[in-house]
């Protein structure tokens, strides 16, 4: 049995598998468009809206150490990325790297995990995406009645009316196909962009040298409440669950981590780019060295224009330019916020629908949801499903917790992804590898390493959640993925024509 559960999926299959034209992508994307994507993606509610709370619950000013530390996860796990999307240029990003090199088991979970960070991110994506549109829209003197604002605290029914139509909206220009959402993506990130720049140009005149005194705050421990909300680490290791100091900045660095999600959803888009040996690299590492970049300027700017503690934790770079008396700057940065996180929402939803296909394309889900459109080439089918289940969960959600879960998901993916470059390496030496990680196997097990100690700096409670997730997903497989696997009744068929050989001798 474990060696049906470890089957491995030839990389040359997997790239033959894409040529078949009803399950065929367009390849259309170049190393720009990607690298537009990378950017649309990342930058989003993670420097919008976490580092604000971060900043006044975990770290202060140091939030920008803890942008730099998970920016540092980030370019480990990208080095490993940059490798197998070079190598196995096909959609599904970590799953289909795993189906190559670990095998059928571990890629499954990998999908099903990539499931839950992509649908979950768009979700969250979404509602604060709301917010601002709903914060905007109160500037100008429109209010939806509270029901359908999805507002915390509303009695009895909340449905975040803006959230679910906004992702309904993205599914539909999905489903018309990724070139017209790369040309929608490339204008929206020029806005976010700009807004950004102008935050660290224009709110670098009115830093105050005071706000970043202490600029590592003193540990504070946290009053005895639920254990579950601490760090699995600080209770393994039965620690007073504390904030600030310098575990605040690692606390810190695991919520903000959800800032730099997005890079990997390039490689999800490998199978659709004109030349995946050559752009890919560029368009991960590249995406990920400039908003890593505008992070760390963007939270020294605006710790340094307010005092941490009264950073808002909803706007905080809009408010902080209103607690400056700049209020105009602060209307163009919710514009440009409410803007922006459209692009964000778009390619989670991307990244989503295409490892569900991929992950259908092999059988483990029901193959009707890999038939691509006969029109406009993407895959509808699961992009609907998809979309419409997302907006209803995006109607529904509060955005708070489900962020980390987020993170724990996608840092569980990058632990995968580094074991499979390993794995890959010393499987098949052969492939060509375009672009190479440098110092295997140290840099992957680096990246192993820095992507579980941010997970363990995660609440005891995400951990559980994810647990259960995880939990559901083999029960699926097993009923499921296992006895459909397009590779397992591949493998049967051989195994069938070796063991009845027609002329009576083998092969
Ligand atoms: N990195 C994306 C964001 O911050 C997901 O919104």
């Amino acid at each position: 049995m474990s060696s049906t559960l470890f089957r491995t999926k030839k990389v040359e299959q997997s790239i033959l598998d894409t040529e078949e034209p009803e399950h065929a992508l367009k390849k259309s994307l170049s190393a720009l468009d990607l690298t537009v994507f990378g950017v649309g993606v990342i930058i989003g509610t993670g420097i919008f809206v976490l580092t604000g709370t971060v900043a006044r619950n975990n770290a202060g000013p140091a939030v920008a150490l803890a942008f730099v530390v998970a920016g540092v996860v980030c370019a480990l796990a990208a080095l490993c990325y940059a490798e197998f999307a070079s190598t196995v240029p096909v959609a599904g990003s970590a799953y289909t790297f795993s189906y190559a090199s670990i095998g059928e088991l571990p890629a499954w979970t990998i999908g099903w995990d990539l499931v839950l960070e992509f649908a979950l991110g768009t979700a969250v994506v979404a509602v604060g995406w709301s917010g601002y549109v709903a914060s905007l829209m109160d500037n100008a003197g429109w209010q939806l009645p509270e029901a359908l604002s999805g507002r915390d605290g509303a009695d009895g029914f909340g449905f975040d009316i803006l959230a679910a139509a906004l992702v309904l909206v993205l599914t539909a220009i999905l489903v018309l196909g990724t070139k017209l959402s790369a040309r929608v993506t490339s204008l929206v990130v020029a806005i976010k962009v700009t807004v950004v720049l102008t935050v660290i140009i224009a709110g670098a005149f009115f830093i105050k040298g005071d706000n970043y005194d202490p600029f590592i705050p003193k540990a504070q421990e946290v009053p005895a409440g639920d254990s579950l909300q601490s760090p699995l680490i600080q209770l393994m290791f039965g620690w007073a669950p504390s904030n600030f100091g310098v575990m605040g900045i690692f606390t810190a660095a695991s919520v903000v981590f959800f800032a730099f999600i997005g890079f990997d959803v390039v490689a999800t888009a490998a199978e659709e780019t004109k030349n995946p040996q050559r752009d890919m690299p560029r368009g991960i590492i590249g995406s990920l060295v400039i908003c890593t970049t505008l992070y760390v300027l963007v939270s020294i700017v605006v710790t340094g224009m307010q005092h941490y503690t009264e950073l808002s934790i909803t706007a905080p770079l809009a408010d902080a330019f209103k607690a400056t008396g700049h209020p105009w700057y602060a209307g163009f940065i919710s514009f440009g916020a409410a803007v922006g996180l459209t692009t964000v929402c778009m390619i989670l939803l991307l990244g989503q629908t295409r490892v569900f296909f991929a992950m259908s394309r092999d059988g483990l889900l029901p193959r009707f949801f890999s038939q691509v459109h006969p029109r406009f080439k993407t895959p509808h089918r699961p992009t609907i499903l998809l979309g419409v289940l997302i907006a209803i969960l995006a109607g529904f959600t509060p955005l708070s917790e489900l962020a980390e879960l987020v993170n724990i998901g996608t840092l569980f993916a990058f632990v995968v992804v580094a074991i499979g470059v390993i794995i890959l390496r010393r499987s098949r030496p052969d492939l060509h590898r375009a672009f190479r990680t440098p110092w295997v196997p140290f840099i992957p097990i680096l990246s192993v390493c820095a992507s579980l100690w941010l997970m363990l700096n995660l609440p005891a409670e995400t951990w559980l959640r994810f647990a259960i997730w995880m939990a559901v997903g083999f029960v699926v497989y097993f009923l499921y993925g296992r006895s459909h696997s397009r590779l397992g009744r591949q493998q049967e068929t051989e195994v069938g024509q070796v063991v009845k050989p027609p002329n009576g001798s083998e092969g």
